[in-house]
């Protein structure tokens, strides 16, 4: 989508022109036709609402389209103003129409507002549709550009800003819509490595040799089964106060996910190559936090391997030993991801000493009974960090759950043979997850994990995203550490 600002729509404008409007205050300089429909037609201006009609402006006709926004004292205005922008998208995508304006001045927002909207605008838009060589004409899209009038002072600054953020979310999409027989371990860190030439992050890749050196029997447990070799994969961003601790953000990235020699049910399986949108996710906030050069010190850590079933793959009763010593008896190769995460979690302690850690995993299927599709999970050995996330959550429209963690839980994992087991029983399965990964923080490090296994894809079109690859996670991420490490 091309974005251009200009001062007025006077000389020639597009046939539609969009605004934005408050919820239950329609503005009172509508022409009679556009408010008596938007009333005829139940518009009140919530948030995602639309409504348009044809009308005659200083003797042309045009397409006036209103946009809901909600109401601007509540906490999720940020995110109803970017649902504002993409229900228009999503209106006028395929409609024929290749150019839309957005009256900035008559919808009366700030700087960052008009951001926000025009952020929605774009990120509606995306798809990839690098795989469809057959698209039929009314399948195109034909919206490929908004016009700005009369936006704010400070709008392109608030704009390049948000830009950075849309990157960010569409390298997530990608990353997690890519099919597993392209993106796998190796090709990850190579589209990162493309992607972060030139923005001044540093990346740092381990492979086989150097992880087994380090001891992460967990991880590297998981990866025996398959043809590709794993990789962990760091993200450093050091725009921040040198010596300052960073912030960590670890991910997990399993770049398909059979379940091993527990071997998952046919029927959905390729879902399973989204089960690396936690690496996705971080990945992707990196990337916006390092375009807007983010003054924070900032480490994403993606731990990267492919679940398969073979000859050399573990059983269900194999013992491994994870980097932090611990032993796990692995009684379920489908509880993969814990494996992979807690050889992450300890490598990203040792290496960094992070202030705090959140972890980003599509872990657990019990996640979906549970939320669904509408909040991810969060589980914290710190209120106040769970705190700062709900909040971030509730502002970015990346929206989070808290769940409990409790050494009841805890036990659930003992193992008459090893230091744990890699599952609990039948019940509370997300926690006892979550409490698996806790037993890899030292020092009591302020730790989050977002279980986000209902968030990264999606079955129809959202607020933000047509139906695929949601890009969940990073204005979670961006938007955590705007509020609370820079300042
Ligand atoms: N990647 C899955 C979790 C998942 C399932 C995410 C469905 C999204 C949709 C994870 O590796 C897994 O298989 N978890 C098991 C754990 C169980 C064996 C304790 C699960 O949830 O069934
Ligand atoms: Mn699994
Ligand atoms: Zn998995």
């Amino acid at each position: 989508m091309q974005i251009d600002f200009r001062d007025s729509l006077k000389a020639d404008s597009p046939r539609i022109v969009a605004r934005v409007v408050m919820q239950d205050k329609l503005p009172s300089d509508l022409p009679r036709a556009i408010s008596e429909g938007a009333q005829a037609s139940r518009f009140t201006g919530k948030p995602g609402q639309v409504f348009d009609g044809f009308t005659e402006i200083d003797g042309v006709v045009v397409r006036l389209a209103l946009a809901g926004a909600g109401k601007p004292d509540a906490e999720g205005y940020h995110a109803a103003l970017e649902r504002a922008g993409a229900a228009l998208t999503a209106k006028y995508l395929t409609s024929g129409e290749s150019t839309m304006a957005l009256d900035a001045e008559a919808s009366g927002l700030d700087a960052e507002q008009t951001a926000a909207v025009l952020l929605g605008a774009r990120l509606r838009a995306w798809r990839w549709d690098h795989y469809r060589t057959k698209l039929r004409d009314e399948q195109k899209r034909t919206l490929k550009r908004i016009v700005v009038a009369g936006a704010p002072e400070g709008t392109k600054d608030a704009w390049e800003d948000a830009q950075a953020v849309a990157m960010g979310v569409e390298f997530t999409r990608e990353l997690v819509a890519e099919p597993a027989n392209i993106i796998y371990p190796e090709s990850f860190v190579e589209r990162c490595q493309e992607r972060f030439k030139d923005t001044g992050a540093e990346l740092v890749v381990l492979d086989d040799a150097e992880m087994e050196k380090l001891g992460m029997g967990a991880l590297l447990g998981v990866g025996l089964g398959s043809e590709r070799p794993s990789r962990i994969l760091a993200i450093k961003w050091m725009g921040g106060k040198e010596g300052d601790a960073p912030t960590a953000f670890v991910g997990k990235g399993v770049t398909f996910d059979t379940g091993g020699i527990s071997l998952k049910p046919g029927p959905g399986m390729e879902d399973m190559k989204w089960d690396m949108g936690g690496a996705g996710a971080v990945a992707g906030a990196m990337l916006a936090l390092t375009l807007r050069k983010a003054k924070s010190n900032i480490i994403g850590v993606c731990g990267l391997v492919e679940n398969m079933p073979d000859g050399r793959a573990m059983r269900p009763g194999d013992i491994v030993t994870s980097m932090s010593g611990q032993t796990i008896e692995v009684l379920n190769t489908d509880a993969e991801g814990r494996l992979v995460l807690c050889d992450a979690l300890t490598w990203v302690q040792q290496e960094f000493k992070p202030a705090r850690i959140v972890d980003l995993a599509t872990l657990t299927g019990a996640m979906l009974i549970s939320l669904g599709h509408e909040h991810a999970g969060v589980f914290t050995n710190n209120d106040d960090l769970g705190d700062d996330l709900l909040h971030a959550g509730k502002q970015s429209g990346d929206k989070l759950w808290r769940f409990p963690l409790a050494p009841e839980y805890d036990k659930l994992l003992d193992s008459p043979i090893a230091d744990m087991k890699n599952i609990g029983g039948r019940y509370a399965g997300s926690i006892t997850a979550a409490q698996f990964l806790q037993r890899f923080i030292e020092d009591d490090t302020p730790w989050a994990h977002l279980d986000v296994a209902g968030m990264v894809w999606a079955d129809k079109p959202g607020a933000t995203w047509d139906k695929g690859a949601t890009g969940y996670g990073v204005r979670l991420l961006d938007r955590f550490i705007r509020n609370t490490a820079e300042g």
